[in-house]
């Protein structure tokens, strides 16, 4: 199934389209017993959830889960956890113009192809940013049994465009007077205004920028993952990959390792507290696909908004001619500020399953 997250133990299959009555998840494989914190999940939700800022879409949806199957007096019963989310501020009439002449860059194109013009395009159908919302419910449900675990998922924004925060660092990641802005998060306070004026810059401009997320998992014991095709970079990215706008992700010092010599990027080996560590995180916690015990530290790549306001060029699916192309409606400059919830949400699917 497409929309799913299938691990060993836990699988998180989401459905629905942008406009459709409403959308939804089913976990399974949930340990039962577990009394869910509605008040703390709902605030992870609205981290995600549109109208928080003047970045994010006008669409202005409440979010709110309906829990449906899976809990005996608020803990989960070892059934299916259903939920639904209502779509109330759907306007599909913004669409009606994109049906024939799909817009760059985003999934019009390609699900036409794909499903031979029967697809959904209003709000980009099953594609549409908005499925993250129930992603998000399933997350916050796996952070909560992961917190009783003594893992925990710290994430921000790493960088807008090409304005960039301060990196996590082992002494950042493990200092708790670092206030983050629940809404846009940054190490730095300064870099998060300088990038939010980036995003402002672009909005005006009727344009849209992307940027990095940089997410952190603590307290994963060492030992875990396979090697080669199924190790714990191997799960991560593959999910990470299926949350719409992201086109990379990398682990540790990723890419910009290339430009060190070995003897820079190697992490040597100590002993804390009785337990091996390593000095430096440059491996990201992982080495040949199983965690070391070292934080794991991966990015995400989120692409600019593809729906800009500003003319581009198209093809009419019918007429095989070019056309002109502009964008209504209601979209994120940015989306990246909106993504943060929904990586480390995935993030705690993902070794929430190798956990159990
Ligand atoms: C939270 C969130 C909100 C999004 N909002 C929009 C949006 O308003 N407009 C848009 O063009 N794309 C938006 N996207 C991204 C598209 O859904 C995505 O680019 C599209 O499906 C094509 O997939 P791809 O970019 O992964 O190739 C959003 C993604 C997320 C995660």
């Amino acid at each position: 199934m497409s929309s799913t997250i299938k691990g060993n133990k836990l699988t998180v299959s989401v459905y629905g389209q942008s406009h459709s009555p409403s959308i939804g998840a089913v976990i399974d494989g949930l340990p039962a017993g577990i009394e869910i914190d509605n008040d703390w999940v709902s605030a992870f939700m609205a981290r995600r959830a549109p109208g928080q800022n003047v970045f994010s879409t006008l669409r202005k949806e409440s979010d709110k889960p309906e829990i449906i199957s899976g809990l005996v007096d608020g803990k989960t019963c070892g059934a299916p956890v259903a939920i639904k989310i209502d779509n109330k501020n759907a306007r599909s009439e913004d669409y009606d113009e994109l049906k024939l002449v799909p817009r760059p860059s985003h999934s019009d194109y390609t699900a036409y192809v794909k499903y031979g013009g029967n697809n959904d395009i209003a709000g980009g159908g099953q594609f549409s940013g908005r499925l993250t919302a129930p992603l998000c419910f399933a997350g916050a449900v796996c952070i909560q049994i992961l917190k009783s675990k003594g893992v925990t998922i710290k994430s921000h924004i790493y960088s807008i465009k090409d304005t960039f925060d301060e990196p996590f660092d082992l002494e950042n990641l493990y200092d708790d007077e670092i206030q983050y802005d629940p809404f846009f998060p940054t190490v730095s306070r300064f870099k998060g205004d300088r990038m939010k004026q980036v995003i402002e810059i672009a909005m005006e401009n009727n344009d849209s920028v992307g940027g990095i997320i940089e997410c952190a998992v603590l307290g994963m014991p060492a030992g875990l993952g396979e090697p080669m095709f199924d190790g714990i970079e191997n799960l991560i990215a593959k999910n990470i990959f299926g949350i719409p706008a992201v086109k990379g992700v990398e682990f540790g010092s990723g890419f910009a390792g290339t430009e060190k010599y070995g003897s820079q990027n190697n992490d040597p080996f100590t002993v804390k507290d009785g337990k091996v560590v390593t000095v430096t995180d440059n491996h990201g916690g992982a080495l040949g696909g199983i965690t070391s015990g070292m934080p794991i530290i991966f990015r995400a790549a989120v692409k600019p908004t593809a729906s800009i306001g500003i003319p581009q060029t198209s093809v009419n699916l019918k007429t095989m001619k070019e056309e002109e192309i502009t964008i209504h409606g209601r979209h994120d400059p940015c989306i990246v500020p909106r993504a943060v919830p929904v990586v480390e949400a995935v993030a705690a699917i993902t070794v929430l399953d190798l956990l159990l």
